[in-house]
């Protein structure tokens, strides 16, 4: 067994549920916490519900751990009141309790959506400048930064995987670049727990033929994927966005949600 103490935050979402899933006996503790209900514990779990909005509970939640993977925060685009709460304070609070608590390493759950304004024959790799398509992309593109401060000013390892559609399998056109198999998802966090890293950013994504993303730095770290797309491509090729900036653009539909810019200035 791996002498690990890890924490999952969001423990209670989809992708917790995965990684509770595959990480189950494997390590010394995995602590799991969320907001909402996460069932009984396992063995060598231990449950934490813990709002990551709450400073002082967040510092307690951090302590006697070694490496923490924060996948909770609000997943979708909403108004800056719950996107304030759960994914800027909620990020900075976990930063913090790691500091305090001298957690070696925190795997950050990004989103492409940090990225989603480049267009799709762009391709464009984790050290490619931030471009959200939202106010949810913009807390992932700050998160990225909070794991720079961390890394460099206070040792923290910090891996931000900016994940791609993480399905049982691809539903949509777009996805057929964007897929990240739940398989390959364990992988690359399973990389993020034992590479050696300072301060990384990469794509949470499958082998995909399409891949819109240069992603040679998680394959230098060690990330192989195993799963590639493409093998859907006959059932979900004629399944396409509704409109043509979802099309065109990496974020897919949450480029057109609000979009008053200038069709002209994104390249
Ligand atoms: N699923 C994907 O394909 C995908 C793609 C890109 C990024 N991500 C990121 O990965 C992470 C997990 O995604 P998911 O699909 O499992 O989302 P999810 O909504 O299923 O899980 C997120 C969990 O975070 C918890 N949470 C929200 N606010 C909280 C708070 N203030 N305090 C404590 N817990 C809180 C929720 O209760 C939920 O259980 C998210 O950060 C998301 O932005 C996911």
């Amino acid at each position: 067994m791996n002498s690990q103490r890890i924490l999952l935050t969001g423990a209670a979402g989809r992708l917790g549920g995965i990684l509770r899933q595959a990480f189950a006996g494997r390590f010394q503790l995995l602590r799991l916490s969320d907001v909402a209900p996460m069932g009984a514990a396992g063995e060598g779990e231990e449950i934490v519900t813990c709002d990551l909005a709450d400073a002082t509970t967040v510092q307690v939640l951090c302590e006697g751990i070694d490496a923490i993977v924060h996948l909770g925060g609000i997943p979708y685009e909403t108004g800056w009141p719950e996107l304030l709460q759960s994914n800027i304070a909620g990020t900075i609070n976990l930063y913090e309790g790691a500091r305090h608590a001298g957690v070696d390493r925190v795997i950050f759950a990004s989103s492409n959506h940090a990225s989603g304004m480049y267009p799709n024959d762009t391709a464009i790799s984790g050290e490619s400048p931030p471009r959200p398509d939202s106010r949810y992309g913009l807390t992932k593109a700050f998160g990225e930064d909070v794991a720079a401060l961390y890394a460099y000013k206070h040792g923290i390892r910090s891996l931000c995987l900016r994940i791609g559609s993480c399905l049982p399998k691809p539903d949509n056109k777009r996805a057929l670049s964007t897929w990240l198999s739940h398989g390959d998802f364990v992988r690359l966090v399973e990389v993020g727990l034992t590479a050696d890293y300072v301060h990384e950013i990469v794509y949470g994504v499958s082998g995909n033929t399409r891949s819109w993303w240069d992603n040679s730095a998680a394959y230098r770290l060690g990330y192989e994927p195993r799963d590639d797309a493409e093998i859907y491509a006959a059932e979900v090729e004629a399944i396409e966005l509704g409109t043509e900036l979802a099309r065109q653009y990496q974020g897919g539909n949450f480029v057109p949600e609000e979009f008053s810019g200038r069709k002209e200035w994104l390249g």
